[in-house]
């Protein structure tokens, strides 16, 4: 991708994908004109990084990748994720690599550290040691290749840089889930701190200089498919209109709000050259189950392609 392409693949990335659901929470400058762009998070923009350390993962994500790509590319969407071909930390070498910024995101990381839930005695294999702090680590990396030897070169890269920080979080409770956790004992007290995770990380980025930083919430799980499976009720109670769980989805709104209220509080001490943006999938994703014709969609409540488990049965060590 040309550079001078940048900033329109960019905006239209904002209009295409978030037409309703900015949030801007700070008062800073407009989202335009980025040189770069910069995401950590998991698998709803990993265009890569665990298939570089997963080697069959590729192909075992098949069909995803046939429609655009036609082969497996390592994303976990048989579209393009939200996110312009931005090149996977783990495959680049060079600042040139780099140039139009950067992807952290690997497919399956957690905001708490792989520690926390061995901590917690989960079965960790399906965990990758890709934690959000690992994540921001790399990206210093890539910010000192970027700008190697003045400081004031990488103030100006951090401040004419987007940054997508997120969806992350909603793998910390989805492990858990699966792995038969209590809900109100162990997963719901997460919350406080899966969010004091990512209130680190935003501030470790505006400490080094980033000026605008989109944080995306969690989904509504109570409507996917894997959670509509493992938490089927027979009570008609349980679900709302649209066939979605309420609890679950209360539980994702609750994540939400913690997270809302958190990026209000740093836009409140940040000064004004610093622009903290709430992005909303979860309505997002809402309007595609209330109105999925509308958007092409026929089959919302059932999973169509399950990764086989075989496919997190290797050490990334
Ligand atoms: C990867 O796939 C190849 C060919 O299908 C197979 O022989 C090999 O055992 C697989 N490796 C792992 C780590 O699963
Ligand atoms: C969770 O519970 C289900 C249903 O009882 C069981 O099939 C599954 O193996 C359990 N999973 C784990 C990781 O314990």
């Amino acid at each position: 991708m040309a550079s001078s392409t940048m900033p329109i693949v960019l905006s239209l990335l904002l209009v295409l994908c978030f037409p309703y659901t900015i949030v801007v929470v700070s008062a800073g400058q407009a989202p335009c004109g980025y040189k770069r762009l910069f995401s950590l998070g998991d698998s709803i923009t990993d265009t890569g990084n665990l298939a570089r350390v997963t080697p069959n993962i590729s192909t075992m994500a098949f069909p995803y990748g046939e429609t655009f790509f036609h082969r497996p590319t390592g994303r976990f969407c048989d579209g393009r994720l939200i996110l312009p071909l931005l090149t996977p930390f783990l495959a680049g070498k060079t600042a040139e690599d780099f140039r139009q910024g950067a992807n952290f995101a690997v497919a399956s990381a957690t905001a708490l550290s792989l520690q926390y839930f061995k901590d917690m005695g989960l079965d960790v294999k399906k965990i990758p040691p890709f934690s959000l702090d690992v994540q921001v680590e790399w990206f210093k990396r890539v910010l000192h290749m970027l700008g190697p030897t003045e400081q004031a070169e990488r103030k100006e890269i951090m401040s004419n840089s987007l940054f997508l920080l997120g969806e992350i979080g909603g793998n910390d409770y989805n492990h858990p889930f699966f792995q038969n956790r209590s809900f109100s004992a162990e997963i719901k007290p997460l919350v406080p701190k899966v969010i004091a995770k990512i209130e680190n990380a935003i501030k470790e980025l505006i400490s080094i200089g980033a000026k605008t930083i989109i944080v995306p919430g969690n989904f509504p799980i109570g409507c996917m498919a894997r959670y509509l499976t493992k938490f089927k009720s027979n009570n008609p109670s349980d679900y709302d209109g649209t066939g979605c769980i309420r609890w679950l989805n209360d539980f994702a709104e609750e994540h939400n709000r913690a997270l809302r209220l958190m990026l209000e509080r740093i836009a409140l001490k940040e000064d004004p050259s610093v622009t903290v943006i709430y992005g909303d999938y979860y309505s997002a994703v809402l309007e595609l189950i209330n109105s999925p014709r509308k958007h092409g969609m026929y089959h919302h409540h059932v999973t169509c392609h399950v990764l086989p488990s075989s496919v997190w049965d290797i050490s990334y060590h």
